[in-house]
């Protein structure tokens, strides 16, 4: 009987099982006695790079779609679905780390100290996504500052730079939110009507508060002063003069234009038009959420496997690692947006001219 498909494929060689399966080497066993552990270390680690070289292949197949001047919908299909898969990839990585954990600390001494100087911080295809997503270099924790650069080789550190030159894919989405057209159509002005209706949700939440026989005069005072600091934030977002202050400082990404389209579409997303960019948001937010929870994640494993040593990268260890989790983030625009959110029933309702966009109504909108 032929081992061989119709075509002479033959399962091996397809996946390069020759190749794949002869790429684990324990150092221990080398010159002392085998550590067990040790296979399931290197598996883990290669389990995560084919992993890390999927998504690479999922959102380098996106970021061009994002760059042509104009997305259809049927790119957004592709772009929606493509960041799906990257986000279930991702789920499995975060899970992943559990079957690391069966192995215990002392296992793990068995063979440590043959992994110095290597370390997780050389894995270039995990720093090949963050810079994809738009992770900067001035983003990073002062804690690792340059570090992880010195540990990679010419060649490493050039691949990254050639890719730091490009879009990432924060620039592109926003990109393509500042070219989102209709918060300023037919006349109909979004800020100014928005602005109304918080103006108005502010105050009918004051007057309940006014209103409440429960609450005594202080409590009343307290609960006004609070509302007046939420006036405040949303008076932060309206204004583009402190919104484009604080994003000199970093505590923004997203342009003024870019963040009012984000807004749009997450109020009026039922919208058939804005359900895809919306769907779209979601995502980048689950993709940047699992990104967090795998960092917080490996984290928690690291202090269990090695307590409060460094690293044999030689970074300060669960400290960098932990800090790494809070400030590597790129989406942090969008987790901000629930804050700025007015209830569906105290929402403007859309002039005609743009509500029959949304809703692909071209005949009434003749
Ligand atoms: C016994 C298990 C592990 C330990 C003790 C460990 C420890 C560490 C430590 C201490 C660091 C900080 C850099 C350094 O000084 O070395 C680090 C970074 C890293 N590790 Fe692990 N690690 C383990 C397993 C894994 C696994 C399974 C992966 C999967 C790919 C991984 C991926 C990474 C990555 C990508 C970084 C860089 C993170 C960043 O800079 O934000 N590690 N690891």
């Amino acid at each position: 009987m032929s081992q061989t498909g119709p075509t002479g494929t033959h399962y091996s060689d397809y996946l390069q099982l020759g190749k794949l399966l002869d790429s684990q080497h324990p150092r221990s066993g080398k010159d002392g006695e085998a550590a067990h552990d040790e296979m399931l270390f290197i598996i883990i680690h290669q389990a995560y790079e084919l992993w890390f070289k999927q998504i690479l292949h999922e959102v380098g197949s996106v970021l061009p779609l994002f760059k042509k001047k104009t997305l259809d919908e049927a790119r957004m299909g592709f772009i929606v679905a493509r960041l799906e898969r990257v986000v279930e990839i991702q789920r499995i990585l975060v899970d992943q780390l559990t079957i690391l954990e069966t192995m215990t600390p002392l296992d793990f001494l068995d063979f440590r100290d043959y992994l110095v100087p290597a370390s997780g911080f050389q894995s270039v295809q995990f720093r090949l996504i963050e810079i994809a997503l738009g992770l900067r270099q001035r983003d990073r924790t002062p804690l690792s500052a340059d570090a992880y650069r010195t540990r990679l080789t010419d060649a490493e550190r050039e691949k990254l730079e050639a890719v730091e030159a490009q879009p990432s894919l924060v620039e592109l989405v926003e990109d393509w939110l500042e070219r989102i057209p209709f918060l300023d159509v037919d006349g109909y002005d979004f800020w100014g009507d928005y602005q109304g209706a918080v103006a108005q949700m502010l105050e009918n939440d004051a007057e309940i508060i006014r209103n409440n026989s429960m609450l005594s005069e202080s409590e009343k005072t307290d609960q006004l002063g609070q509302l007046a600091d939420t006036e405040k934030g949303f008076q932060v977002l309206i204004d583009r003069d402190e919104h484009n202050r604080l994003r000199e400082d970093g505590e923004r990404r997203l342009s003024h234009r870019a963040t009012s389209a984000a807004l749009f579409i997450e109020l009026y997303r039922d919208y058939p038009a804005l359900q895809l960019p919306h769907k779209l948001l979601r995502l980048l937010v689950d993709v940047d959420e699992l990104f967090t929870a795998w960092r917080q994640r490996h984290v928690i494993m690291v202090h269990r496997m090695i307590g409060s040593k460094i690293g044999t990268g030689g970074s300060a260890g669960h400290r960098y690692l932990r800090s790494a989790a809070q400030k590597h983030r790129v989406f942090t625009d969008l987790f901000d947006l629930p804050t700025f959110l007015i209830k569906r029933s105290a929402l403007p309702t859309l002039p005609d001219e743009v509500s029959n966009k949304l809703r692909f109504n071209y005949e009434d909108a003749r």
